[in-house]
């Protein structure tokens, strides 16, 4: 009992700090270019914001792309056959400069600055690619993820993703948020496990649910713990970029380190292993 209200007043005081954090940074956010303040607004409302690489217009984009359609070709060369569980093939590329540059693109860091409200971590960027599946599992359940109160994930879809290549999903903030009963209903279904489809549609009925499709070059800037959200069941295969950020510090940095260290493969074992 005693434990249970100590830890209940921990986290109190955890929220209080980072409201006041949050309080104290608001004058020392940087000065934003007057196209990108739309990309806060949007985020601040929605917590996703959907662009191009064209729209951004960052001068590393070039080399990002020539750096991934170099890596792709040996990425999945294993046969996947229509089976109900092929794990997605990541390679943690945060330590090559063609693309831990793009992700540390100065508009792009004020951007989600103001969005996060604190003074911003940038964890790291992974390449991966998703493969045909026929049932859900992992991050093809519906979940949130929980490194910090706010976690942007950037998503560059490296080829153009339609309803077969499984596009990244989510539930409208609004229908999730904690001033609706929906987040009740969720919260211990989600707490240790993602929920399937059929779950979710009892609670969120599926009509609500938002596909992001497009053509390659898509960039996908997410809030991926104020929505909930997930990547559908695919038949065809699909390659993507993942950029990861939150405040410096997160609130769990643990949860953070698989975006640099040793948890996935670096491309150098590209080589090694086929
Ligand atoms: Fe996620």
């Amino acid at each position: 009992m005693l434990n249970k209200i100590s830890a209940k007043m921990a986290a109190l005081n955890s929220e209080l700090d980072y409201r006041r954090k949050l309080w104290q940074y608001a004058p020392k956010l940087p000065a934003l270019e007057p196209g990108d303040r739309i990309i806060v607004d949007t985020l601040k409302r929605e917590g996703i914001c959907i662009t191009t690489l064209a729209n951004l217009g960052f001068d590393s984009t070039p080399k990002l792309l020539d750096a991934a359609h170099t890596l792709l070709p040996n990425i999945g060369k294993d046969i996947y056959t229509n089976s109900s569980q092929n794990p997605p093939e990541i390679y943690t590329v945060t330590h090559l400069p063609n693309f831990y540059t793009w992700g540390s693109e100065q508009r792009l860091l004020n951007i989600l600055e103001h969005y996060i409200g604190l003074p911003v971590a940038y964890h790291g960027v992974q390449i991966r690619k998703d493969f045909l599946n026929t049932s859900q599992f992992s991050t093809m359940l519906w979940h949130r993820d929980s490194e910090d109160r706010r976690i942007i994930k950037i998503i560059i879809y490296l080829n153009d993703v339609e309803e077969k290549h499984g596009p990244f999903e989510y539930v409208p903030a609004s229908f999730t948020s904690i001033y609706n009963p929906n987040f009740y209903r969720l919260y211990y279904k989600i707490y240790n496990s993602g929920i399937n489809d059929e779950t979710l549609n009892k609670i969120v009925p599926k009509s609500a649910w938002k596909s992001c499709q497009g053509p390659a070059g898509t960039v996908i800037i997410a809030d991926t713990q104020r929505l909930l959200h997930h990547g559908t069941v695919r038949t065809q295969e699909r390659s993507t970029l993942f950029f990861v950020y939150t405040a410096n510090p997160p609130k769990r940095p643990g949860l953070c380190t698989q975006y640099w260290d040793d948890t996935y493969p670096k491309p150098e074992v590209l080589q090694e292993i086929r």
